[in-house]
């Protein structure tokens, strides 16, 4: 039985002073459920907000990490960094940085391997363009994204790291896939997870689906057998819709 795992993604969103007022406005409402709870915020955000959800169970995440844990990077975050003040996921390859940060299935493998090897748990993300899924090679491009990132990965970690299917033209635009479409490629996804370890590591990984992800469609997304959570962004804003996500 997999533990489901609502995260919210602010992006470039809050300040520290609001990150502490929303998990003090989240905390009662999350009490008692058997969803993981994590929050992936700026990285100037996060000692504050590890700080302020000590005593409950909401996690806290970062958005991006370096893949060399240290040296001459000018503007990066590592791993260490994360470790030392506590997150305990981090998001990796977000469309978003792939766009425009250049972030390649290359690096994307490096973050992963490394965070994993600090014990950070990565939230990896993959998902195919609307022109890709329009030609129907939604399950080739994710297909090579997985295999790609996981290159290395050793079976006893491979089941601990969280994968994000977002197809990047529902990130954002409030068109999200139909739940039987996302399961269908989620599915998949395990297929693959399955094909490169066994049934056994597959049945562990979690996988979230994102993209306009919202208290109107989580119900039914939720719903779908293979779909183990989500990576929310807009509708993570508000404690009272993520409150209604996390309680779907
Ligand atoms: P969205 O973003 O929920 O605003 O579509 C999801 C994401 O980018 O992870």
């Amino acid at each position: 039985m997999r533990n489901p795992i609502i995260a919210g993604n602010w992006k470039m969103h809050m300040t520290i002073a609001e990150a502490e007022t929303f998990i003090n406005d989240i905390k009662e409402g999350i009490k008692g459920t058997d969803v993981e709870v994590v929050l992936c915020a700026p990285f100037t955000l996060l000692k504050d907000m590890k700080l302020a959800a000590e005593g409950t169970d909401i996690k806290i995440g970062a958005q991006n990490m370096h893949f060399e844990e240290k040296g001459a990077y000018t503007g990066e975050i590592s791993v260490l960094h994360l470790k030392e003040i506590g997150a305990e996921y981090v998001i990796i390859g977000h469309s978003e940085r792939r766009q425009y940060f250049a972030e390649t299935d290359e690096s994307v493998n490096k973050k992963l391997l490394k965070a994993i090897e600090h014990g950070i748990m990565p939230i990896l993300c993959v998902g195919e363009t609307l022109e890709e899924r329009e030609a129907g090679s939604t399950k080739e491009k994710v297909k090579l994204q997985v295999e790609k990132a996981f290159a290395g990965v050793a079976p006893e970690s491979a089941g601990e790291v969280v994968v994000a299917y977002e197809p990047i033209w529902a990130i954002g635009t409030g068109r999200s896939a139909t739940s039987s479409d996302a399961n269908e490629v989620i599915e998949y996804i395990r297929s693959i997870i399955e094909g490169l370890y066994s049934s056994e590591v597959s049945e562990k990984v979690r996988i979230q689906y994102g993209g306009s992800v919202n208290p109107g469609n989580v119900e039914q997304i939720m719903n779908e057998a293979d779909i183990d959570g989500a990576l929310v962004g807009g509708a993570s804003l508000e404690p009272s819709s993520f409150l209604e996500l996390v309680n779907f």
